[in-house]
């Protein structure tokens, strides 16, 4: 398909997906109801925002995270590729429960409030499961579509948002996949999905990928060496770790008021200090767990207490020792 569109031809593509900025905010507000899209958003979107708002990092992360999303609409589309190269791809990695997905949905929120002037922002989240089976030969066609079709138009009306979330899978279902009948075609179909993100990227600098992977060695290197940062999220560091529980505190006593009487309380800081290590679900969890020792509490949170909040942390603590010591 010749992606280079006359003007009458963007004419027709827009007149047959009404403007965005008709639509209403919210899940599927895109409008892009296509194989392989989990969900499309109108940009900046009120949902979104607020799980960038939710993430408590350390250091200045959310900043960088941002700078860079921004640079891809602003700085890119000006500059000569071969002098100041920029693919259009940002990936954030770390273990599991650390914020990631939900920092890469609120960045393009985010960065589609920043930025100004270039038309409106349109999110794609991709399922990379189905690109996978669709590499695999059961629908061919449906991730050609999806690529060619689907991201290249919209990239070509507007700024576009996509995130890949979990990009391991790729390369998770090639190497689980090998181990049958015809890896060639495999590797084949897999490299052939990274290049086409490649080049889709590299066609459209309004476009811009963010991936995120749980297992970093996973993911192909091809694809990681062109990120235009890579950004590994850990673990939350012991002020982060305090501060994701008083925010649960904080949003449960809205409704429980109670609750928040137990931050005074001196085993309130040694939940917090013993907290460290466990990973921002599991924090934001904990509490709610805390809750669950007694039936009484669990009709009444109110009656929630510091040191149940302690025993809590300490029970989670012990299950992650014993399924690291496995
Ligand atoms: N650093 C953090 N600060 C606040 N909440 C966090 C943090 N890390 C994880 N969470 C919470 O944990 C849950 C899972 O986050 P998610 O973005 O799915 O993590 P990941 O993609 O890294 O597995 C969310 O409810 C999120 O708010
Ligand atoms: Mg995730």
């Amino acid at each position: 398909m010749n992606q280079r569109k006359s003007q009458a031809q963007k004419r027709i593509l827009r007149s047959t997906n009404p403007p965005r900025a008709k639509r209403k905010g919210g899940p599927h507000s895109g409008g892009v109801d296509a194989p392989g899209i989990l969900d499309s958003r109108v940009l900046p979107d009120e949902e979104l925002g607020q799980h960038w708002e939710a993430i408590i990092l350390d250091s200045g992360i959310k900043d960088r995270l941002l700078a860079q999303a921004i640079i891809n609409f602003t700085v890119r589309p000006r500059v000569n590729p071969q002098q100041v190269p920029l693919h259009g791809l940002i990936v954030l990695h770390g273990p599991p429960g650390t914020g990631k997905t939900s920092l890469a949905r609120g960045l393009a929120s985010r960065t589609a409030d920043t930025v100004g002037g270039i038309g409106e922002f349109l999110y794609l989240e991709i399922d990379p499961h189905a690109l996978t089976s669709a590499a695999l030969g059961r629908s061919q066609r449906a991730v050609r579509d999806l690529l060619d079709s689907t991201i290249a138009e919209r990239a070509d009306a507007g700024p576009v948002i996509v995130l890949l979330d979990e990009v391991e899978t790729l390369a998770a279902d090639r190497s689980k996949l090998s181990l049958e009948a015809n890896p060639i075609d495999v590797h084949r179909a897999t490299d052939a999905v990274l290049a086409q993100l490649d080049q889709l990227a590299s066609r459209f600098p309004h476009l811009l990928f963010i991936a995120t992977s749980n297992f970093t060695k996973a993911v192909d290197d091809a694809f990681l060496s062109r990120a235009d940062l890579v950004e590994r999220i850990d673990l939350p560091g012991p002020d982060a770790c305090r501060e994701i529980m008083l925010a649960v505190i904080k949003s449960l006593s809205e409704v429980f008021p109670r609750v928040g009487r137990i931050t005074s309380h001196e085993d309130f800081e040694r939940a917090a200090k013993r907290s460290h290590g466990l990973d921002g679900r599991r924090i934001r969890k904990v509490v709610l767990s805390a809750c669950t020792f007694d039936k009484q509490t669990a009709l009444d949170p109110n009656r929630l207490t510091a040191p149940d909040l302690l025993r809590a942390v300490d029970l989670a603590r012990r299950e992650l020792e014993l399924r690291e010591g496995q």
